[in-house]
């Protein structure tokens, strides 16, 4: 499963690829504005950050305007991918721009009937939303399962993007369900790291380590 941060803050970003293992961003007209950037200087920031798939989100909402809009933000850099909302509109747009070879993102994905659409269209990716799901009471997860299961059903290569994560848990789980990528906030993906019994493990080991060895350096 491929790792994405969900963000567009720059620091955030740095941080997280030093680590090695994210392999995509993703952007939406919230994450841009809290930046406070012209989107396509932003995203060629990002571009230069993290080398993989960069989505960015048109903000029209005609069909006519999404592909003049999509056509130009594909043009920023070789890896965006350009993200486009689930509506008629958005459909509209995807199956003509998957066409032209423009990787599309379809987003704000939240049944498995609106997933069909998307992977219909030719979509490069489908984000499901588990976490606005898991707010209204829903089980997020349930549709992970069910569009990767009908996905493989049919042969669908649209690869399933477990979006809207709030937790260490929704990344396991999207794991399970078999998403092909897990899209988080920086702050999730730093919290995979913590356990207890890790910090504690490792703190004996240098104290048994320190006790032998720093005491008497010659046995080192
Ligand atoms: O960027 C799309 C999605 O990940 C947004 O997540 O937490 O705003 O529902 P959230």
């Amino acid at each position: 499963m491929k790792f994405f941060l969900d963000t567009a803050n720059l620091g955030e970003l740095k941080k997280a690829v030093s680590w090695g293992i994210v392999d995509g961003v993703t952007t939406n007209p919230s994450l841009i504005a809290k930046e406070g950037r012209p989107i396509t200087e932003h995203i060629k920031a990002i571009c230069d950050i993290v080398d993989g798939d960069i989505s960015a989100e048109v903000v029209s909402t005609e069909a006519d305007e999404m592909l003049k809009e999509s056509r130009e933000l594909s043009r920023i850099h070789k890896n965006v991918v350009v993200k486009l909302p689930l509506t008629r509109d958005g459909i509209t747009a995807c199956s003509k721009l998957s066409k032209e070879g423009i990787r599309i993102n379809v987003t704000l994905c939240f049944s498995p009937g609106q997933a069909l659409l998307a992977a219909k269209a030719g979509a490069y990716i489908v984000s499901p939303f588990v976490g606005r799901l898991d707010d209204i009471s829903a089980i997020g997860m349930d549709l992970i399962r069910s569009i990767t299961s009908i996905y493989k059903t049919h042969g669908f290569t649209t690869q399933v993007l477990a979006a809207s994560l709030r937790s260490p848990l929704h990344v396991v789980d999207a794991a399970s369900a078999g998403a092909h990528i897990a899209t988080m906030p920086f702050k999730v993906l730093d919290m995979l790291f913590n356990h207890p019994l890790t910090d504690k493990g490792l703190e004996q080991f240098l104290k048994d380590w320190n006790r032998v060895f720093e005491e008497t350096p010659a046995v080192r």
